[in-house]
């Protein structure tokens, strides 16, 4: 059994160019080193308050090379839940502010790829074990808004999934002509601006709902039928609209109670073809995201992010509040603590997505989770700039390596296909 020899801390640069922290463990059998693993921590801009807490990237660096070093050495790297209880029980507090979120899903993530490179297996495998498992089906960004575009829209993803591809390969493709047909309509109208911080389009439109329709013109223009071959998701990211208990729509200068809110987005679900809505409401508003679930969500995905922070006591007290949950691994800080929720989420009947944060690197743990935990979905931005596309790309190699052994790609089975 391999065991942690050692535990490296240091700061690299991040897609915005932030600083952020990158672990390395090395295990060996006695002293002999025998394999190494590394991860990066992610960073968010559009946060929930209940986030575990990150460090400015240099202390974290230093908890790494000194306290989590000392506290993880010797450990067997196989134990992902012994070295996440130790990391917990070091750090001591409930948003993990003294040893820094970032710093605990860089190691705990690290831990887990130096385990598989020991035992010479891909990361997904070390999660799944001898579980068949599929490839997630991806939400793609198209358009990117809110707080990763300075608030030139107030929503802030415009996401396609592909709904009736049949393949991880054939959903890529399929987003690949519609984010191309995206742009040369954009670049058409003279509105082509650049892209904001996921990859998705700078969206340069007058209202919130533009972008809806410019998004079925795109899918149709690529060929494909919309809400049959791909489909909308939108991640509203409320909490970031909610100030003085309303809704402010900053580019229609308007702002709407709760249930205005509510009836807006129930005119776009009858009006374009939306399988899922990210944050509909803000995190601390529960009573309206419950009223909302409760009128739309046999219809409708109702994904909780800010709303649940991965915590998995969040979701069992949900009580109906949403119907999946968006898991980031940076906002609770261990993989344990996410998988954690995962299974909370299985209790409650709920589905789940795996996400990437706004600011991220090449690292592609995150894919690996998805697959070796069986989660349906992935989110990791847009198709463009090479953050997003390394996860893409690891996931058709994973997908290339599974072969006939992976289960049906789950896409058409999730997001029933219904003609707009
Ligand atoms: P963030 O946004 O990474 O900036 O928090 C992503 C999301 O809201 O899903
Ligand atoms: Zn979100």
């Amino acid at each position: 059994m391999a065991k942690i020899i050692d535990v490296k801390g240091r700061r690299v640069w991040d897609s915005r160019g932030r600083p952020t922290v990158e672990a390395e463990v090395i295990v060996g059998r006695g002293a002999t080193p025998l394999a190494a693993g590394r991860a990066i921590a992610p960073a968010g801009a559009s946060t929930g308050s209940g986030e575990a807490r990150s460090l400015e990237a240099t202390a974290a660096v230093k908890n790494i090379n000194t306290v989590i070093r000392d506290a993880l050495r010797a450990l067997s790297v196989a134990d992902q839940a012994a070295i996440d209880a130790r990391l917990i029980g070091v750090d001591g507090t409930p948003d993990k502010h003294r040893l820094g979120a970032n710093a605990m899903v860089a190691v705990s993530l690290a831990c887990a790829q130096a385990d598989a490179a020991a035992q010479k297996i891909p990361l997904w495998k070390k999660f799944a074990g001898n579980r068949r498992v599929a490839l997630p089906v991806p939400q793609i960004q198209i358009y990117g808004g809110g707080a990763h575009a300075r608030g030139r829209v107030d929503v802030q993803d415009y996401m396609v999934i592909c709904n009736g591809a049949g393949s991880f390969a054939e959903a890529l493709e399929w987003t690949a002509q519609i984010y191309a047909a995206a742009g040369a309509r954009l670049a058409k109208r003279g509105l082509l601006a650049g892209v904001a911080d996921e990859g998705g389009y700078w969206p340069a439109f007058k209202s919130n709902e533009e972008p809806l329709a410019e998004l079925v013109g795109a899918i149709a223009d690529a060929g494909l039928e919309p809400g049959v071959d791909a489909a909308i998701a939108l991640d509203i990211a409320a909490t970031q609209l909610y100030r003085g208990g309303r809704y402010h729509l900053a580019l229609e200068n308007r702002s709407l109670t709760g249930s205005e809110l509510h009836a807006m987005l129930v005119g776009w679900l009858e009006r374009y073809p939306i399988v899922s809505l990210e944050d509909p409401f803000a995190e601390h508003d529960a009573a309206a995201m419950r009223a909302f679930t409760q009128a739309a969500g046999d219809r409708v995905q109702i994904v909780g992010d800010d709303f649940f922070v991965t915590a998995a006591a969040r979701v069992k007290d949900a009580e109906g509040a949403c119907n999946a949950v968006l898991l980031k691994p940076n906002q609770v800080g261990t993989v344990t603590e996410t998988l954690a929720c995962l299974e909370a989420a299985r209790a409650a009947g709920y589905r789940a997505i795996v996400s990437a944060r706004s600011g991220e690197t090449e690292d592609v743990s995150i894919v690996h989770l998805a697959v070796g935990w069986g989660v349906g979905q992935l989110k990791v931005g847009s198709f463009a700039r090479s953050e997003r596309m390394a996860k893409w790309n690891e996931g058709l190699r994973i997908e290339e390596a599974l072969g006939a052994r992976a289960l049906p790609f789950p896409a058409r089975k999730l997001f029933k296909i219904s003609s707009a």
